[in-house]
């Protein structure tokens, strides 16, 4: 009898066994696809790491966080520096003084900010949508040209039936710094991250395509605690109803030149472009190999924004009051099975960056297992 038997391998159910195994207790993981990681999984192809559930950029403020998982891998100095493409015009993101320059020739801070106070005017009183908060934050120029389009492409939905609320605030920069993040630590785990999960999980048994819920009771026969990382409404098979999520689809592509767009992210922020963006994966590693070679060829995913449906991949939750007071709900039912933890960002249904799910089973684990290094 297994001690543990955790579902998933993301980041979530991969620490959690890490964590058990290193307390001296047994586990087994079980993971419903033909391979560990999660949705950080990459997979190699012509010599550059694919991002296959959509980009991902480690970034933490956390000193906690950035010492253990560097303990797994070791990071690239990359730094997230987006461009946005708005009609064959390219801007810097976050909204910066090349930004600025670049929409109103504008030279110095003073005179960016003096341009951003006058057309955030234009709003009067509270906003009432998100089209009125995005005005009243940083000026119609740059809604028009850096947000709209792409917000209305995020959420299938014209940004004046937006509420306020989903912009609370928008960075702005008055320097001329192009690293998205505002992040002590940031960068890519070298070799990739599915290295990065196997080195989690070496020495632990893992079954791969094992749905836990279709095998649930010669499972659970099999360890004394279940950690499950799989999406919570799922566990109860649905009864109270589904919990709702935005999806992505991603176009995934070989092109036989080496270089595509010259950056790692391009956001198309027009509304006519039907994708959000597109990832250019050989620039998180600078478009070169493990050996310091250039890559002939490069891949690019251009990705767009999609309503969910039950059975596809969860993305985003959405949450919005009815998938929250539906969360609570089920979050109830979750706390009276007293074998089960549920966690990750299925388990809990909450949108988690990557150091932020690290962090939470860390802290689970400090709790069941008390002794974390
Ligand atoms: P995750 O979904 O990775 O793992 C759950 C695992 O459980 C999966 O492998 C699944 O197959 C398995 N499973 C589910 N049901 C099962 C069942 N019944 N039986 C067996 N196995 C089952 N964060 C960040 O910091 N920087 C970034 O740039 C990004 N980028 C990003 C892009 C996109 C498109 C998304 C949606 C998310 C991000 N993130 C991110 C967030 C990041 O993906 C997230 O923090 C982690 O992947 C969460 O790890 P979990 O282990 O919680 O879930």
């Amino acid at each position: 009898m297994y001690d543990y038997l955790v579902v998933g391998s993301g980041l979530y159910g991969a620490i959690f066994a890490h964590e058990a195994k290193a307390s001296g207790k047994s586990v087994l993981v079980v993971e419903k696809r033909p391979n560990i990681a999660g949705n950080v999984y990459t997979e190699k192809r012509e010599g550059i790491q694919v991002h296959r559930y959509g980009a991902h950029i480690f970034h933490t403020n956390n000193k906690k966080v950035w010492d253990y998982i560097t303990g797994f891998a070791e990071f690239n100095r990359f730094t997230n520096s987006p461009v946005a493409n708005y009609k064959g015009e390219l801007y810097s993101l976050p909204f910066n003084m090349y930004t600025f320059n670049k929409m109103w020739g504008v030279v110095t801070p003073e005179e960016a900010q003096a341009k951003i106070e006058e057309q955030r005017k234009e709003i009067i009183g509270e906003p009432k949508n998100l089209e009125e908060q995005a005005i009243s934050l940083v000026g119609r120029d740059i809604y028009e040209k850096l947000i709209k389009g792409y917000t209305e492409k995020q959420w299938g939905r014209d940004c004046k039936d937006l509420p306020a609320f989903i912009i609370k605030r928008l960075p702005v920069r008055l320097t001329f710094d192009n690293n998205y993040f505002n992040a002590l630590y940031q960068g890519i785990p070298m070799g990739g991250y599915t290295k990065m999960v196997e080195n989690l999980l070496e020495g632990i048994e893992v079954r791969l395509n094992t749905d836990y819920l279709e095998n649930k009771k010669e499972l659970d026969a099999l360890a004394k605690k279940v950690v499950y990382t799989g999406p919570i409404d799922a566990y109860f098979d649905y009864e109270l109803g589904y919990l709702e999520y935005r999806s992505v689809r991603f176009e995934t592509e070989t092109l036989d030149k080496p270089n595509f767009q010259g950056n790692a992210a391009v956001n198309y922020t027009d509304k006519e472009t039907p994708w959000t963006r597109i990832i250019e994966h050989k620039w998180f590693e600078f478009g070169k190999d493990e050996n310091g070679e250039e890559l002939p060829k490069t891949i690019i995913s251009r990705e767009y924004s999609s309503e969910w449906k039950p059975g596809e991949e969860p993305y985003y939750p959405v949450n919005n009051e009815k998938n929250v007071a539906l969360y609570a709900r089920y979050k109830e039912m979750a706390e009276k099975e007293n074998k089960v933890i549920f966690g990750g960002r299925l388990g809990e249904y909450k949108y988690y960056d990557m150091d932020q799910v690290i962090l939470a089973a860390l802290e689970r684990c400090e709790k069941e297992f008390n002794q974390i290094k």
